[in-house]
């Protein structure tokens, strides 16, 4: 299933935008945005042909299909351990559309909103487009001690929501329940909502354990927004389809209003929906043959970065992406990124602000949801042209 011969590279360099196959010149490899190199799993493409094959192609509910509300509430509570409800979640186009909707659920304009440094742009991105504030709090990649003191420094009177990424994007790091309760506490001594991402929480190495926010206790739980996504599980990104899922009434209203789904003029679209839910009751042993394929990968990449001079890489508890410290070259990301695409024919991410935040400088992330042979060809490429 995830073999080199699984990966289409001709339909790939076709259909793979964002910076991916479809974008590099030829020759390139490109180990850019986190999509994985290989097909979706068959049974989502069988429900998506049963559901089209009847050629009613109708408006759903605004709020959701039933199928999609009823399997994600029992994802929730049985994967991860937190009670919602079908009434208290509904379908996103993205976990990026969730996640900007959230921000205008709960955010005005000059609030503020804690973020971590680095991680994936689509936080700051969202808080600044609603003209709010971003605030950066450092987690430097391998951080094993949060400094809990600096971030209640940090709060204000116009902080009102944390924002979670939780496994962090681009470093990896899985959250213990410890550093989350302490998250917790925080949020709930000084009233803030929480945002917890966890679009990448299927993607865990052992021994390292997954832990929803909302599932630390009830007060935690009556102040957090979970969003998730279909992207990095189930490779799904161009179906563009997430969640949003809270646990009280009031928070659904502020959401489903600023989703603008009553109106139509956005909505999450019915195929998508029928594709999450083939994903979430379908292909749980799919699911887990990719996760056991990537910690091989995952293996492979921090080895092979390791051995380039000059660059250092922690091992990620989570996520598929290994972010590298290549400050030992005596070059910044981005020309390391140049310089990589150039000659070696490897394209890799820069941790510039723009992507990842201030605290990315010197990093560069690459991603590894690919095949051994391609994943093995890339580091070499890179290894020679460093050397
Ligand atoms: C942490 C995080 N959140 C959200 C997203 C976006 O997901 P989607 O494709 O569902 O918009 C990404 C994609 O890289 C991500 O890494």
């Amino acid at each position: 299933m995830f073999d080199n011969s699984a990966i289409n590279l001709d339909t790939l360099k076709k259909r793979a935008y964002n910076l991916r196959w479809a974008m590099v010149p030829e020759g390139v490899i490109p180990l850019t945005a986190a999509d994985p190199d290989f097909p979706s799993a068959p049974a989502i493409a069988e429900a998506i042909k049963e559901f089209v094959t009847e050629r009613y192609l109708c408006y759903g509910p605004p709020d959701g299909l039933p199928e999609f509300k009823y399997a994600m509430a029992d994802y929730f509570l049985t994967k991860r351990n937190f009670r919602t409800a079908p009434e208290l979640l509904f379908p996103v186009d993205s976990a990026a559309f969730g996640i900007y909707i959230t921000c205008k659920a709960f955010l005005s304009k000059g609030d503020e909103a804690i973020i971590f440094d680095p991680v994936d742009f689509l936080f700051r991105y969202s808080i600044e487009n609603l003209g709010a504030i971003a605030k950066p709090f450092s987690i430097p990649p391998g951080t094993n001690d949060i400094d809990f003191d600096r971030l209640e420094q940090m709060i204000t009177k116009q902080t009102k929501m944390i924002c979670l990424c939780n496994p962090l994007n681009p470093t990896g790091k899985v959250f213990t329940k410890k550093e989350l309760e302490i998250f917790g506490t925080i949020a709930c001594k000084h009233n803030l909502v929480i945002l917890s991402d966890e679009i990448w929480s299927d993607i865990i190495y052992a021994p390292h354990e997954f832990t929803s926010i909302a599932a630390i206790n009830e007060d935690v739980r009556q102040r957090t927004i979970t969003v998730t996504g279909f992207s990095k599980s189930y490779g799904l990104a161009g179906l563009r389809i997430g969640a949003v899922a809270c646990s009280n009434e009031k928070h659904y209203q502020l959401l489903f209003e600023a989703s603008l789904h009553q109106s139509t003029v956005h909505g999450a679209n019915i195929i998508g929906q029928v594709a999450a839910t083939a994903a979430l009751t379908k292909c749980q042993d799919w699911l887990a043959g990719f996760v056991s394929h990537l910690t091989n990968m995952r293996n492979i990449c921090v080895d092979g970065l390791n051995e380039i001079p000059g660059f250092n890489c922690i091992s990620p508890e989570g996520c598929y992406v290994a972010f590298a410290d290549i400050t030992g070259t005596g070059k910044n990301s981005k020309e390391i990124t140049d310089f990589i695409a150039e000659s070696a024919k490897v394209a890799v991410v820069p941790g510039l602000k723009q992507w990842f935040g201030a605290g990315a400088e010197g990093y560069i992330r690459l991603s590894f949801a690919t095949s051994e042979e391609i994943l093995r060809e890339a580091l070499s490429r890179i290894k020679l042209v460093i050397n």
